[in-house]
Formats: C-alpha cells, structure tokens, sequence
C-alpha cells in the first residue's frame, strides 16, 4: 500500500517555501510531527537513496556477510568470489529471513526449512523437492539489491532504477579523498550510538548548520576557526569546511595532529561522512528514523589503529560528552516546541558569503525533502 500525499496536505506543506533561501520560509513542522510522513518518507526517501552499509573492511574475505535494516526492509551484503552483492534478506520457500547481525559463512542456509545458497544468491539446495513438479532449483535466487562502493564504504539502493550513487555525486569522491587520502588504510576502532527524542529532519537540520554553533558549541568554537567556515551545496550533498585553529582549545589536544582541516559531507539523505582535526581519520554518522519523533544515531570511528590513542580517545569524549548532549538537547527542544500550536515553520537565516553561520545548507536539504515528498502526490 503507497503512502500517498494529497494536492492539498503537500500545499500545506510547502507554503512560504522559496527556491531563493533568502525569501523562504522552512517546510511545515507537519513532517516533523505527523506519522503519515514518516511513512512517505520510507517509500519515496529511504527506499529511493543510497544507504549506508558498512566499511568494505568487513567485506574481505569470501562469505563475509554483513545484515542491514533499511526502515523495515531487511538487506545483506556479501562478499562472492570476486564481487561484493546485496540481496533482500528473504527465503525463496517461505519468506524467513536468512541471516542475522554479520559474519562469515560459506553458503547462506535458511534458518527455517534449510534452503541452502550459494553465495551469488543462487539455490543450491532445497530440501525434499525431488517430487514437485515444475520445480527448478536451477531457476531460483534470491533478490538483488543494488550496490555500490563509494570511498571504501558500500552503499546499497532498494531502487532499481535510481542513478548511480557516483553519477549523484560528481566529483565529491575526489574531493573526500584530496581531504583524506589515507582513507583506504583507516580500520574501525569506536562507534557511538544515541537514542533521541526528536524527528531524524530535526537531527539532520542541526547538523546543517553552525548559526547555533557560537551559542551552543563554546568549545567546539574554540577549536575550529569560523571565521574560514564554508557550507556549499551541491546536488545531494552539501560540504562544511573550516580550518583547526592553531592555539589551544578547550575541545580536544590537535597538539600532534596531522589533519588540521574540519570537514564534513552531507549525503542525502541520513548520512554524514566527516573528516575533523587530529591524526588520520574519518567518520560515518547515520541518522535512522525510529518513529516520527525518534531517532536512532550511529556514528563509526575510522583511524589509523583499531585502538584510538589518547588525544584520539580524548576527541571520542568530547564529542560523547560536550558536543552530542549539546545538539541532543537543542534538538529534542525543537521537537518538543514543534507540538505546539505556536510554531508552523520558520525562515532560514543565509547570507552571501556561504559562511558557516548561514542556513543556506538546510533550506537545500529541505528542497531535496519537498522533491521526494511531490512523488507521493495523488495526480
Ligand atoms: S522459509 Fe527458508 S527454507 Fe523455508
Ligand atoms: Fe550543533
């Protein structure tokens, strides 16, 4: 059943809405608060675009297997003979799914009557079949996925007909990996998650853009200098780029560091890929909708060793227990003010210069919401 919009709720919606940012007024708090949107927003949002699976570091050796769950549609990713594919996590015989959490295995054999694959999704075996009739074992595989890797994470796409994660993205792998050309020899070495109390658009708001960050973020500010902070959008991403300050902070030591720059990549639409000061390193940072007014946050730590080291695990803290808390209680707020019949939408605060203090970057992401929301428009 399509979760559909009508003529007059998407109105609603993008009433006051501007393509100029400096003339617009936000989307309507409705996305924020009402169901029914969570629900286009799996169909035509998280269905639709490329999501995040994991490091292809986890997907070396044959038969490495990792499970993902896109907003209720369950997807494994595995490492054939040469290839990495993906497939539905589903059972030919009767819908059990396959595979649990990650691992490696040498055929994916069903946990429910033992249907047995081979790794390239073909049915090897499906046992007591040998009296039906019009039955060929030879005939069945389970459903492919699309899959793409893009700067060493691979990234998989429910959609069969969407464009290729690199033709959305021109030039952006190259410019992550001009920012962070050791990216293929980062391991995992730390992960954050957080439950939070507010919409996944509230969360992904707040990321796009630093007008609170002198307010909200006094350490974050002593260690990054805004006065060289620049926020560009491009078709369905957005870059953030600013220098370390040299003197010291009261965020974290970049005493030692090698990367001085803070930069960071929005990727439509629940993904951050950041690069911030310190030693070799990069970050994945997902927002995954859990209800219409929870969120589910995962954040991946790639450095240069499995173990961070000290003024690594000290970065780790800080972002644990300064930056996160600071944003989780802005974001829970709005998602709290956004109950209220006194708030419908805001305006964007942008200027020319793209600075780091401008919203222009939301009002994108926005536009990219208001394009997913027309599909689900009654004709
Ligand atoms: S559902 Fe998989 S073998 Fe029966
Ligand atoms: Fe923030």
């Amino acid at each position: 059943m399509n979760a559909v919009l009508s003529q007059q709720q998407f109105n609603f919606l993008r009433k006051g809405f501007d393509p100029e940012p400096q003339r617009s007024s936000s989307i309507n708090k409705i996305c924020y608060t009402e169901p029914h949107f969570l629900e286009v927003e799996k169909e035509q949002i998280f269905q639709k675009s490329w999501q995040f699976v994991c490091h292809e570091e986890k997907l070396r050796k044959v038969g490495d297997f990792v499970t993902v769950d896109i907003q209720g549609q369950s997807i494994f990713a595995v490492r054939t003979d040469n290839e990495i594919k993906a497939f539905y996590n589903v059972c030919k015989h009767r819908a059990h799914e396959l595979l649990q959490g990650e691992g490696t295995t040498p055929r994916i054999v069903c946990p429910y009557h033992a249907w047995v694959y081979k790794l390239d999704g073909s049915l090897f075996k499906a046992r007591r079949s040998e009296y039906l009739e019009n039955f060929d074992v030879s005939k069945i595989c389970l459903t492919s996925v699309r899959l793409e890797i893009f700067c060493h994470f691979v990234f998989v796409n429910l959609d069969p007909d969407a464009p290729s994660l690199k033709e959305q993205t021109g030039n952006l792998e190259q410019e992550i990996r001009n920012f962070a050309p050791d990216i293929a020899n980062l391991t995992f070495a730390h992960q954050l998650t957080y439950r939070i109390q507010a919409n996944w658009k509230a969360v992904v708001d707040n990321f796009l853009e630093c007008y609170h960050c002198p307010v909200a973020h006094r350490d974050f500010c002593s260690l990054i200098d805004m006065q060289t902070y620049k926020v560009r959008t491009h078709e369905i991403y957005s870059s953030h780029m600013a220098k370390a300050k040299s003197e010291n902070n009261n965020a974290y030591s970049i005493e030692n560091a090698s990367v001085t720059d803070h930069a960071v990549w929005y990727l439509w639409p629940n993904i951050t890929l950041m690069r911030y000061p310190g030693r070799g390193n990069f970050m994945a940072w997902r927002f995954y909708p859990v209800s219409e007014t929870e969120t589910y946050e995962v954040f991946d730590f790639y450095l240069e060793t499995s173990q961070p080291n000290d003024d690594e695990a000290e970065a780790i803290r800080f972002i644990d227990e300064v930056l996160q808390p600071e944003d989780i209680a802005l974001v829970e707020s709005v998602q709290r003010g956004m109950r209220t019949p006194a708030f419908n939408q805001g305006r964007y605060l942008v200027d020319p210069e793209n600075s780091g203090f401008s919203e222009h970057a939301v009002h994108h992401f926005h536009s990219l919401l208001l394009k997913a929301y027309e599909q689900a428009k009654t004709p």
